[in-house]
């Protein structure tokens, strides 16, 4: 297959928290697969920066264990890392003080795309950005990346926007929500806008309701500490299930543009209604005997924070009003799978009799694991014995219909990098968006303080609170499975 690869300008590219988690499981791991790829051209170097003391040989002795230990890729040939590893930089810089600024300006060189990777807590964010300017780092074209949490609720988050506004203008801050990188997420707006097949029945006249599904099996053992204070809300609905909602939701745009695209999706979380606390359901896991429940994982015994939220939501506009969005997410539940189902309403009229059930068209859009879609689609059951109706799925899995030969899918951290470099902020959040999504779980999250909600306690390996089963039930309608 021939690769559509877009090519690169050779790149000054600095990770701050260059030895962090984030950087070694992701980033560094990241670049590799794409230099291996061909994709980091010829000149661009890769900087860590951080406060541990250390020289270019310490880093790349880091970056080489982070590629060992998290994976090149497919392309990735033997003697390859070397060339890459020549590359790597590393300067120890004090994010709060002055020492290594200097020495960091050093490295950079005009003419060439500067990104600055924030991969750091947010308290960092603003010291970052008026060192860059203060020691000349940043020039008209440089970009910033940070990481999420962007903010911990509406009041943070404008504060966050208005610190990074002072030093960047909108075009050069690039908010990553890494949902946006997978490939079938990009695909939902493929399916959606390439195909004349869907979008006529795209609304609530055809369309019963929607579920978004984002289940883990991990539980937050090892991030107690951040995750207690966010909860499921915070750290998963705010962000990734928002950003699914507004793409499966919004109104085509009229190009593939960051702003077109950015637009729509402000106008979708704008039009979101505040929803009923009857309509959400909280949940922790409880302790099964071999492993610790939730709040012995936050160590926190009256912890009432959520590891899983369900939730109804309805969107107050033309396309959408009276159809019904359900979205769910938690830990330790009982597959990983995440998955978008557009359940289509029921033909108008049967002409096959009450006998023949009930049967629904479902478009189920499968983020994770193996990337894929199916139509549900009604036929006869084969055989003698009248017309009996049957669902089947048309089942279409990326990975067969593209073939072995197809270019391995670059996950979504090396994707959304690339973009950085490229300067395409079309799947970044926009300082606005993030605004609009706290305004709307600000209340929620509150509600819950002022009620001093409990979540309801739910097993671990289990499809969440039977609650959040009855939130669905009440309406007449189901879950789809949680299966990978
Ligand atoms: C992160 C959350 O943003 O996304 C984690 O902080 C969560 O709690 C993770 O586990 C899920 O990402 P993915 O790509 O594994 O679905």
């Amino acid at each position: 297959m021939v690769s559509r690869v877009i090519p690169v300008e050779p790149f000054d590219l600095v990770i701050f928290g260059g030895t962090g988690d984030l950087a070694r499981r992701k980033i560094l791991p990241g670049l590799f697969r794409r230099f291996c790829a061909g994709q980091m051209p010829e000149g661009s170097q890769i900087i860590g920066a951080a406060r541990s003391d250390m020289d270019d040989a310490g880093y790349r002795k880091v970056v080489a264990d982070a590629v060992g230990e998290f994976g090149g890729g497919r392309d990735c040939e033997s003697g390859t890392l070397d060339a890459f590893l020549n590359t790597i930089h590393y300067v120890t810089t004090d994010a709060m003080g002055d020492g290594g600024w200097e020495t960091l300006n050093g490295k950079m060189r005009d003419g060439h795309v500067r990104a600055f990777y924030f991969s750091v807590g947010p308290s960092l964010f603003g010291h970052l950005a008026e060192r860059l300017h203060r020691f000349g780092l940043a020039t008209p074209d440089s970009r910033i990346v940070v990481e999420k949490p962007f903010g911990h609720d509406l009041e943070t988050a404008k504060a966050l926007n208005a610190t990074l506004a002072e030093h960047f203008d909108e075009t050069q801050i690039y908010r990553i929500d890494h949902y946006l990188g997978k490939e079938t997420v990009q695909n939902l707006m493929a399916v959606r806008f390439g195909n004349m097949l869907f979008e006529p029945l795209w609304n609530s006249q055809y369309v019963d309701h929607i579920q978004i599904t984002v289940a883990e099996t991990v539980g937050v053992g090892g991030r107690g500490g951040y995750y207690d204070k966010s909860g499921a809300m915070r750290d998963m609905v705010q962000n990734h299930l928002m950003q699914l909602l507004c793409l499966i939701a919004m109104e085509p745009p009229a190009k593939f543009d960051p702003d077109a695209v950015r637009d729509e999706k402000l106008k979708v979380i704008r039009a979101l209604e505040p929803v009923d606390w009857h309509h959400i359901v909280r949940g922790q896991y409880a302790a099964t005997e071999d492993e610790p429940g939730y709040r012995d994982d936050v160590e926190n015994p009256k912890s009432r924070t959520e590891s899983f939220v369900a939730m109804k939501c309805h969107i107050s506009n033309w396309r959408w009003a009276g159809t019904p969005f359900y979205l769910r997410t938690g830990k330790r539940l009982k597959a990983r799978a995440s998955e978008i189902a557009v359940v289509f309403k029921d033909a108008p009229h049967s002409i096959f009799g009450a006998d023949a059930g009930r049967h629904r068209n479902v478009l189920a859009i499968r983020l994770q694991p193996n990337e894929g879609m199916t139509l549900d689609v009604t036929i006869k059951e084969p055989g003698p014995g009248g017309m009996r109706l049957l669902d089947v799925p048309l089942d279409m899995s990326f990975a067969d219909a593209l073939g072995p030969d197809a270019e391995e899918a670059p996950d979504a951290y090396e994707r959304l990098i690339m973009d950085v470099i490229r300067g395409n902020q079309t799947l970044f959040m926009r300082g606005d968006e993030v605004e609009a999504a706290w305004a709307w779980t600000d209340p929620l999250i509150e509600g819950w303080q002022t009620r001093n909600d409990v979540p309801k306690v739910y097993d671990a390996g289990s499809s969440g609170p039977e609650d959040a089963l009855m939130l669905m039930h009440r309406d007449g309608r189901k879950w789809r499975e949680i299966k990978a």
